[in-house]
């Protein structure tokens, strides 16, 4: 390794050794630069950081040992080397302890004071080396998570997808509520990172259908009681199988756990109030339940749009939020047709980076 161009910082309160260090060092190559004392050292460091500091131990005011601690902690990057005499060897083991790159005894040798200054450069240089590397790899074992995670929610996504088609009255839904639930979303002026979130959720809302016996799920008639609780738990069981996934995003567990509550408390599975219901859930149950009215069923024919919208202004405060009902009123009055067209390719992506810190305030 060559020493040429490396700037060296020399801190020793005697000139006659100061600068007796630097000539030996400037011989091979070094631009040392010279502190009378440990606060001349901190603030040439301060004014540009040098990768190499050799100083003395014994110095009035701030010895050495300060001196070292204080560059340990403000340039942790910087290699300290400690000029010893004989009897303050142990306190320059110490000093090792404390992260001191190495010391040099007194009286020194020209040769050994070059072999011990470019150890401690090498020595940094590998440091250095390694933690940059050690970054690189977190970024990439991040970046790999982050698409591990994306490749299951594919995975997820596509199966419901491919659920929904089984069945001709569900086909699209979730895409469609999502288009839905986005628009309503932007309407209430919510940033981009909560529409996502709330498109996201509308997507994987009925998950938990997975989990429902397939007679019940389509039963070419009216549900029983029991039969009604049985297909209301693929809330509970949705959230269940996304919970693992999706930990960093409980905006959209919320919605698949929450969007059968009604702010009249008649709701499940938990009979949320008012505001109790999380307000992602709240934009998607309005998509929901106008999709789901205006396409049919095994046991009744779809509903025409205006009908629709007349259950969904009547619901306004019982089964649906009020301001929900009046965004949602206000995005059909916009859009040039019903239902709203949806993408062909339906692929979102877990907002990561932004799901974490998203706070949301309700709007009015
Ligand atoms: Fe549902």
């Amino acid at each position: 390794m060559t020493s040429d161009g490396f700037r060296c910082l020399v801190v020793d309160d005697e000139p006659r050794i100061r600068n007796a260090l630097a000539r030996l060092l400037e011989g091979v190559g070094y631009r040392c630069e010279q502190a009378d004392s440990a606060q001349a050292a901190l603030a040439a460091l301060e004014r540009e950081p040098a990768p190499v500091v050799l100083t003395d131990i014994r110095m009035p005011e701030m010895d050495g040992v300060a001196l070292l601690h204080e560059i340990r902690r403000r340039w942790p990057e910087v290699a300290v080397v400690m000029l010893t005499a004989v009897a303050e060897v142990e306190t320059a083991v110490a000093c090792l302890q404390a992260g001191a790159y190495d010391y040099i005894p007194k009286p020194f040798h020209v040769d050994e004071v070059r072999a011990r200054v470019t150890q401690a450069l090498e020595k940094r240089r590998l440091i250095l080396e390694n933690r940059q590397y050690q970054e690189h790899l977190a970024d990439m074992v991040d970046q790999q998570a982050v698409r591990i995670e994306e490749l299951f929610l594919e995975g997820v996504q596509t199966l419901a997808h491919a659920l929904e088609a089984k069945d001709a009255y569900t086909k699209g839904h979730s895409a469609r509520v999502a288009a839905y639930a986005g628009r309503i979303a932007a309407v209430l002026g919510l940033p981009e990172a909560d529409v996502q979130l709330i498109e996201l959720g509308a997507e994987l809302h009925d998950i938990g259908k997975i989990g429902v016996r397939e007679a019940v799920l389509h039963k070419p008639a009216r549900l029983s009681d029991e039969e009604y609780h049985h297909i209301m738990q693929h809330t509970v069981i949705g959230a269940r199988i996304l919970e693992p996934l999706l930990k960093h995003a409980p905006q959209v567990l919320a919605v698949v756990r929450s969007h059968h509550e009604r702010p009249d408390g008649s709701g499940l599975p938990d009979r949320l109030r008012g505001d109790q219901i999380p307000l992602h859930a709240r934009v998607v149950s309005v998509a929901d339940g106008f999709d789901a009215m205006t396409t049919g069923r095994p046991y009744r024919p779809p509903r025409a749009v205006p009908e629709a919208l007349e259950e969904i202004r009547q619901g306004a405060g019982r089964q649906w939020d009020g301001a929900m009902v009046d965004a949602f009123l206000a995005v059909c009055r916009d859009a040039d047709h019903l239902p709203i067209p949806t993408p062909a390719v339906s692929r979102r992506r877990v907002p990561h980076r932004v799901a974490a810190g998203a706070i949301v305030t309700p709007p009015g």
